[in-house]
């Protein structure tokens, strides 16, 4: 399938992404994670986006990517990425942004993976206690070295962006790909930051690819929590979709989306997905599909024609900001 690209500098990724979150670790037989990942590729979702701490496990994902890189999937024809940031092993090194864990962290992901070098390295969240020097000094060690082929940064709020852009500007590093959470539930990388100035704006003022994560709200912009908790859904299963985020509220707005989405010939993902393409600045989607059957669903977001003026705004009420945001608290207040 000719899935469609979007560019920015030299790198193209397709439209929709996979990502290797929560469907890649030991919960998950490999035969059914090996399953979804040819399936993703053979659909043209050559992008693959890793962290040290994907599974769960942390490193399962990067695992199963290396036994995969050595037997069935062909290295150069794929984007893979990978993260350092949040906690990957106990002790004071296993986490943040110093250079210590930054450039340890990378060196066992490419152990892992098998491979001598990643396309995008990420710092996956700011650290307070570090300064922006180091963080990005390390992610200028990874580009020079031939370990990262791009440097990127996620989840850093409008502000610290500006910051970073300015640090790596100084020490001449590159910043090329920006990855926040951005959905029709969750839209605070459209909020002004200091500056006047939303993550959207000052990352394509940048020249930035904005790889957006979290598009379903992790599910909840499905149907499946609309009648209760299916035992095999992220929620039952304890992952970082919380219970209590399943308000009366949210899914009132929900079931509204979805009728909008059924009007218009669309499912509700596909909605939701077309609602954040809708952006241009927005380089791709990144989901955690967990089936085929949910990626296929997620990948006809593309065939269908542009969202309307009309449909835009009827879901304008509804695409609010819900609480559903794990990242506001965790990654030093985005
Ligand atoms: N940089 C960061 O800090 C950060 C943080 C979070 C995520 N990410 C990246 O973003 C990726 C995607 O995040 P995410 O997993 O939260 O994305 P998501 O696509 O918003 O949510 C994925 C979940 O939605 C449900 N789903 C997906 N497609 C569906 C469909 N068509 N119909 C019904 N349900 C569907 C599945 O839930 P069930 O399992 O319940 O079926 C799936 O596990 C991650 O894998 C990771 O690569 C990055």
């Amino acid at each position: 399938m000719d899935l469609p690209h979007r560019r920015s500098g030299g790198l193209s990724l397709p439209v929709v992404s996979l990502g290797l979150w929560q469907n890649f670790g030991s919960a998950t037989p490999f035969a059914d994670q090996r399953r979804l990942v040819l399936h993703a590729v053979d659909r043209g979702v050559v992008h693959l986006d890793l962290a040290n701490n994907y599974g769960p496990p942390p490193f399962a994902a990067e695992s199963s990517v290396g036994r995969l890189l050595a037997t069935d999937l062909r290295r150069d024809e794929l984007v893979i990425t990978t993260k350092a940031g949040y906690r990957a092993w106990p002790g004071p090194y296993g986490e943040h942004g110093s250079r210590k864990y930054v450039l340890a962290s990378l060196d066992e992901s490419l152990r892992r993976l098998g491979t001598d070098r990643v396309d995008v390295f990420y710092s996956h969240r700011f650290d307070p206690h570090t300064p922006l020097e180091e963080t990005l000094g390390a992610l200028q060690s990874a580009v020079r070295s031939g370990k990262a082929l791009y440097a990127g940064i996620s989840s850093y709020s409008a502000d610290r962006t500006v910051a970073a852009l300015e640090v790596a500007q100084s020490i001449g590093l590159s910043l090329a790909v920006h990855q926040p959470a951005y959905s029709m539930l969750n839209r605070w990388v459209e909020r002004p930051g200091a500056d006047g100035r939303s993550l959207l704006d000052v990352a394509s003022a940048a020249g930035m690819a904005v790889v957006a994560f979290s598009p379903l709200g992790q599910g909840v912009l499905t149907t499946r929590y609309l009648r209760g908790i299916p035992a095999d859904s992220r929620v039952a299963r304890g992952g970082p979709l919380r219970p209590e985020w399943l308000t009366g509220e949210v899914l009132d707005h929900v079931r509204a989306l979805d009728a909008i989405a059924g009007a218009g010939g669309r499912t509700l993902p596909q909605l939701a997905l077309a609602w954040v393409l809708r952006d241009p600045r927005v380089t791709s989607v990144l989901v955690g599909a967990r089936t085929t059957d949910q990626l296929d669903d997620n990948l006809a977001c593309t065939m269908g024609p542009p969202l309307e003026d009309d449909e835009l705004a009827a879901i304008e009420p509804h695409a609010v900001d819900a609480g559903i945001n794990l990242w506001g608290s965790r990654s030093s207040d985005l």
